[in-house]
């Protein structure tokens, strides 16, 4: 047994790092747990001064799991615009990538990317930010060669085609300030000259126009002028993707932009990994601990109901056996009925009379069962307000009582494993979820851009500039050490 370094923190949340600097660690522990901690071995036991196997009546063995550091030194860095949770952060991790600062406004998802990607992470409105080179210096980042950006979309989510014309004249939905965000971007990139950037947005920005002609045009005219390209027309590549084909068991439709001031061409759309062999609601969530309606247990023991699927040993990989964030909405007895009644994929609509309390004229889709054997439909922000577009596909008779879907079962249909804990209150969970790009699917994107990005690194980075300086080596608003 080896003697690895000893626990030195819990930085107030479970991850401890190990004295000498190397590794980090999370512990499925409360820090309270952690306080006696000795030193850790390689088998995850502990000895030393506490020497005791099992820390605060839960044993060790087993229970730690090495959680790679944001990418090494000398990985591309990449600053996550409107960062929420840290979907795009974790896809672009998984790729090689080093996170070396994200930004979003909101508090609770600055704790949750701040927990996940070793507190690299500032609590700002981006539209405050008059001078982003010095802002991302002060916060210890010396070099940005990515950035990324998933501004708000709800401002673009009402249209369609068809709309189009009617809201051209609405004032409200042309100046409507969440559908501004898209100028911080551009001044980043203006700002900061980054070699490569990924935007992502719901795929009715395609449809939005300010009066002027379409936005994405008006985007992809104005990124040029920056110098930026990588399409067949001499602007960046953009395009719509389906999260399915990339593995997410989800028919969640993302449109993307990806530019660079190197590449004349980028290898764009990504390469499919699953276009028509899907990944399902069950291979995704199938083996999760049977919970009831009301259910609030932040951490629980996991342990798996069946042999895992392909797709839940991805998910599974790095986590301990305490799972996180596995806790459920409350309903009342009428809803339930009409849960543990409905057959899978029916809507609000298709109930008998007795089961609705909503008109069924406008809530038609109000309720809806999910297919075990399909992908979900897209898990949206809404989430956050009520989970009945997304009920637990389980019926009379089956082992699982009647309920709506988890916020940890929310996330392995939107790719987040189980590994990537969300923090702040139980509803802003849920919208952390919502809101995110799937890991996999920003994964695939930062692949198919990463031997790009490389090869400008490598003629970028001077012989004497120090890697270890790129980003890191300072403390942000959320006082953690990293
Ligand atoms: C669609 S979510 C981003 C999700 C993220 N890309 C992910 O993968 O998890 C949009 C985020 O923009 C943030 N936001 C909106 N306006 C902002 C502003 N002016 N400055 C900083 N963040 C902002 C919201 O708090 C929200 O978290």
């Amino acid at each position: 047994m080896v003697s690895v370094g000893s626990l030195t923190s819990s930085c107030g949340s479970g991850t401890i790092r190990l004295r000498d600097g190397r590794r980090v660690w999370r512990l499925g522990l409360a820090p309270h747990q952690l306080a006696d901690c000795g030193a850790l071995t390689t088998d995850g036991s502990t000895t030393g001064a506490v020497g005791k196997p099992r820390v605060g009546g839960v044993s060790l063995r087993g229970l730690a799991c090495e959680v790679p550091p944001s990418g090494t030194s000398n990985n591309p860095v990449v600053l996550d615009l409107f960062c929420g949770a840290g979907g795009m952060s974790l896809g672009f991790e998984r790729a090689g990538y080093r996170i070396g600062l994200g930004v979003d406004r909101d508090p609770q998802a600055c704790e949750t990317h701040a927990y996940n990607f070793g507190n690299r992470s500032v609590q700002a409105d981006l539209a405050e930010i008059g001078d982003p080179e010095g802002f991302v210096r002060r916060h210890g980042v010396q070099r940005v060669d990515v950035i990324v950006a998933g501004p708000p979309c709800q401002g673009f989510s009402r249209v369609g085609r068809g709309k189009l014309r009617d809201l051209k004249k609405d004032a409200g939905y042309i100046h409507d300030p969440r559908n501004q965000c898209y100028k911080d971007f551009i001044r980043f990139v203006d700002g900061l000259k980054p070699a490569y950037f990924v935007l992502e947005n719901v795929p009715d920005m395609a449809f939005y126009s300010d009066g002027e002609g379409s936005l994405v045009d008006k985007m992809l005219n104005a990124l040029a002028e920056l110098g930026y390209c990588g399409g067949h027309d001499g602007r960046p590549a953009w395009g719509i993707l389906s999260a399915e084909d990339y593995g997410v068991p989800q028919t969640r439709r993302r449109l993307f932009i990806a530019g660079s001031n190197r590449d004349r061409e980028i290898d764009w759309p990504p390469e499919p990994t699953h276009r028509g062999s899907p990944v399902t609601v069950w291979d995704a969530i199938g083996d999760l601990p049977i919970i009831a309606h009301g259910c609030r247990i932040d951490e629980m023991p996991y342990e798996a109901r069946d042999d895992l699927s392909d797709y839940q040993q991805i998910m599974r990989d790095g986590a301990g056996y305490v799972l996180f964030n596995h806790q459920t909405r409350w309903h009342n007895q009428q809803d339930l009925h009409a849960f543990a009644w409905m057959p899978e994929g029916w809507k609000y609509v298709d109930l008998p009379e007795r089961f609705k309390r909503y008109r069924d004229d406008i809530f038609k889709d109000k309720y809806r069962k999910l297919y075990r054997d399909r992908p979900s439909w897209t898990i949206e922000a809404h989430i956050g307000k009520d989970t009945y577009r997304h009920i637990y596909p389980a019926g009379l008779g089956d082992p699982e009582p009647p309920r709506t879907i988890s916020v940890r079962e929310a996330a392995r249909l939107q790719s987040f494993p189980d590994r990537f804990r969300f923090r702040g209150a139980f509803t802003k969970q849920f919208c952390q979820v919502g809101n995110a790009v799937p890991p996999l699917l920003a994964k695939a994107v930062a692949a198919a851009i990463r031997r790009g990005v490389v090869a400008g690194l490598a003629e970028s980075l001077s012989p004497e500039q120090d890697p270890e300086a790129v980003a890191g080596g300072r403390m942000s608003k959320w006082g953690l050490e990293h």
